[in-house]
C-alpha cells in the first residue's frame, strides 16, 4: 500500500480552484480567435480529462480531435438543420430571441473535441443497477478538461444542438459509442463575468434554497 503522502493544498490554491469555477464560461463562436492552441496546453487539457473519475475506473471515454475544416463544416451544416427545427419549439417572441441567440461556435473554433462513451463488453464495478454511471464519467472528463482550459485561458464551448447520429457517421464512429459531448476549444477575446443566457435574460441563476435540502425533501417525515 502506498503511504497516505498526496499533496495538501493551500488556502490560497483553494481560492485559486474556486475562482476558476466561478468564472468558467461557455464560449461561443462570437468569442473565439484564430489562434491554435499549443501542444503542451493541449496535453493538459486531455490530460486533465483522463485524470477524471469514473465508475468502476472504467476511464469509458474516447476523444476525437477536429481541426480540418471540411469536417467541421459537415458538422455545422448538421448543427444549421438540427437549430433551425429546435427554433420552431419556441413560440412568438421567445423564437425570435432564440434565432438571435449564437449557441455554437464550431467553425470559429481553432479546435472541435467530440467526447464519446465507449460502452464496455463486459459488468462494470458500480454500473451494474444504474447504467447511465459510464456516461456521467465521460461528463467529469467534459467538467475536468472545462475548468483546466479555464485555467489556462482558454475558452470552450458545448454544443449539443446536434443530431448525434451524424455526428458519429462524420466522424465514422464505432456504431457502439455514443456522442457525449460536441466542444468548441480555442483562445478568446475575453471571458463575461456571468453566463451570456443570465446576462440575456434568457434564464435567471436558481436561489441556493430552491437546489438545496436537508435530510429529505421538504415535507417527508424522516424521523419516525
Ligand atoms: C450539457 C450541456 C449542453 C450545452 N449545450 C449548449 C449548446 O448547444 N449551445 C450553447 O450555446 N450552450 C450550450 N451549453 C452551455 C450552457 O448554455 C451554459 O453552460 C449555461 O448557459 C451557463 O453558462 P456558463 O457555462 O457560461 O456558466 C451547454 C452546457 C451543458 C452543460
Amino acid at each position: 500500500m502506498q503511504l497516505l503522502n498526496g499533496k495538501l493544498f493551500s488556502e490560497a490554491e483553494a481560492q485559486t480552484l474556486y475562482d476558476i469555477m466561478l468564472n468558467r464560461r461557455d464560449v461561443r463562436g462570437n468569442r473565439f480567435l484564430d489562434q491554435p492552441i499549443g501542444e503542451e496546453a493541449l496535453q493538459q487539457l486531455l490530460d486533465a480529462a483522463l485524470h477524471a473519475p469514473s465508475v468502476g475506473f472504467s476511464q469509458p471515454w474516447e476523444f476525437v480531435l477536429i481541426r480540418e475544416a471540411a469536417v467541421k463544416s459537415k458538422i455545422k451544416a448538421s448543427y444549421e438543420e438540427v437549430n433551425s427545427k429546435a427554433a420552431e419549439l419556441f413560440q412568438d417572441e421567445k423564437q425570435e430571441r432564440y434565432k438571435r441567440l449564437k449557441l455554437e461556435g464550431i467553425a470559429e473554433a481553432p479546435l472541435n473535441i467530440a467526447v464519446f462513451y465507449k460502452p464496455s463488453a463486459v459488468p462494470v464495478l458500480g454500473q451494474t443497477e444504474m447504467t447511465e454511471m459510464g456516461l456521467y464519467s465521460v461528463v467529469c472528463a467534459v467538467q475536468n478538461m472545462w475548468l483546466m482550459a479555464r485555467a489556462l485561458n482558454i475558452g470552450i464551448g458545448w454544443v449539443s444542438i446536434l443530431d448525434p447520429e451524424q455526428v458519429k457517421q462524420i466522424l465514422n464512429a464505432p456504431p457502439a459509442n455514443q456522442l457525449v459531448a460536441y466542444l468548441c476549444v480555442g483562445y478568446t477575446d475575453g471571458f463575461y463575468t456571468s453566463p451570456e443566457l443570465e446576462m440575456l435574460q434568457w434564464e435567471k441563476r436558481k436561489a441556493a434554497e430552491a437546489a438545496i435540502f436537508y435530510d429529505g425533501y421538504p415535507g417527508g417525515s424522516s424521523i419516525q
